[in-house]
């Protein structure tokens, strides 16, 4: 490790979102100086998810801007940064080629290392950035793409506990908004309906709770719901607002309730290294969900463990997470060469089958 500041150029284009970033290590401690992010939700609007090509075009048409953009707002040029890191995958394939046909560039031109990062480890990292937890932490990665449960050992150390089967919460989330109406991104529309609902009214399943483990399905639970909603539709004609405010109440209970006993467990599996510093994080869009944080915050706190939450917008895709996993990266000396790879599939926890299934977001590692 070196008491040299480290400054990073970060890229990120794996899904629906392109950004580039500018991110400081010094005395230790990391600090974000610029963060762009060109998200392309209208571009996908109209096809109710991400569509493979339209996502490619945007990112190759934008991510100069936001290279450009990243260093203009740090008041940085290329001369002073040590190296470029980039999401090298897993992700939409042409998303991810984007942005490492644009970090090669750079890099050769500017005569730069380059980092390959995996984007589940941007994810994973970036408590490091926030709030500068130790090693070993534990972490629950829930968005539309994502859902596991990792124990974070290292900058390069991930173990899987488990994750999802089938759907990410977020996408079950986006298509119960669909299935009552409700606009997209389904997430935050479903909460505040489920805010004035009864989420005792409709007893939906909770998938996977008989198991032991830490594995999680969720596509059982939209599949309850269409039927819950046809049967009121059937009885009645149509759903009233108190229908579609317990639909939604009842559907957010059963995924916080989900959520909160696989957290219990994957802790005590956590909890069984004797951890000097235990805690827990979460990231990803879903974990913007007030009912599903307090839910795993009390947890935490049953189980007498540090609940941590970044920032939604260092939660949800950025490219301060990639600049900052580079720095990690950088400092145990794992520069990449001119060779790397973008790959579609890239499992963080070698040791694991990787999971079947890709999500409308692509693939889940
Ligand atoms: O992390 P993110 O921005 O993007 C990826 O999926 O990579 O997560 C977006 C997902 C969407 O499915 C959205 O519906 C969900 O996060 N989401 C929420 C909430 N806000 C966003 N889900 C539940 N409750 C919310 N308040
Ligand atoms: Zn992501």
């Amino acid at each position: 490790m070196t008491d040299e500041a480290i400054t990073l150029l970060g890229l990120e284009s794996s899904c629906d979102d392109t950004a580039a970033a500018v991110v400081r290590l010094s005395d230790g401690r990391g600090a974000i100086l610029s963060s762009v992010v060109a998200g392309q939700a209208d571009l996908h609007a109209a096809f109710g998810g991400v569509v493979p090509e339209i996502a490619a075009r945007a990112h190759v048409e934008k991510i100069d801007l936001c290279v450009e953009e990243a260093l203009a707002r740090a008041g940085l040029g290329l001369g002073d940064l040590d190296g470029i890191a980039v999401t090298a995958g897993p992700g939409l394939i042409g998303g991810v080629l984007a942005g490492v046909m644009c970090a090669k560039g750079i890099a050769a031109a500017a005569g730069l290392p380059i980092l390959g990062i995996n984007h589940l480890a941007g994810h994973a990292l970036t408590p490091r950035l926030t709030d500068d937890l130790a090693f070993p932490y534990l972490m629950l990665l829930v968005s539309g793409g994502h859902c596991q449960f990792l124990i974070v050992e290292g900058a390069d150390r991930f173990r899987r506990l488990g994750g999802t089967i089938d759907d990410a919460p977020g996408e079950a989330f986006d298509k119960t908004a669909k299935l009552l109406g409700l606009p997209q991104p389904g997430g935050p529309a479903v909460e505040a309906e489920a805010a004035h609902g009864d989420p005792a009214r409709f007893a939906f399943p909770r998938p996977l709770l008989d198991r032991p483990g830490c594995d999680l399905s969720f596509s059982g639970l939209k599949t309850a719901l269409l039927r819950a909603r046809d049967g009121i539709v059937a009885e009645k004609g149509g759903l009233t607002r108190t229908d579609r405010a317990d639909l939604c109440a009842g559907f957010q209970a059963a995924v916080a309730e989900v959520l909160a006993e696989k957290s219990r467990r994957a802790l005590e599996e956590y909890l069984s290294l004797a951890p000097a510093a235990p805690a827990f994080a979460v990231a990803g869009g879903v974990a913007a969900n007030a009912a599903i944080r307090e839910r795993l915050r009390s947890v935490c706190a049953r189980a007498g463990v540090r609940f941590v939450a970044p920032p939604l917008a260092l939660c949800t895709d950025n490219a301060a997470m990639i600049a900052w996993a580079g720095i990690e990266r950088f400092r145990l000396g794992l520069i990449d060469g001119l060779d790397l790879v973008a790959r579609p599939r890239w499992p963080l926890d070698l040791g694991q089958p990787a999971l079947i299934g890709g999500g409308k977001k692509g693939a889940k590692a």
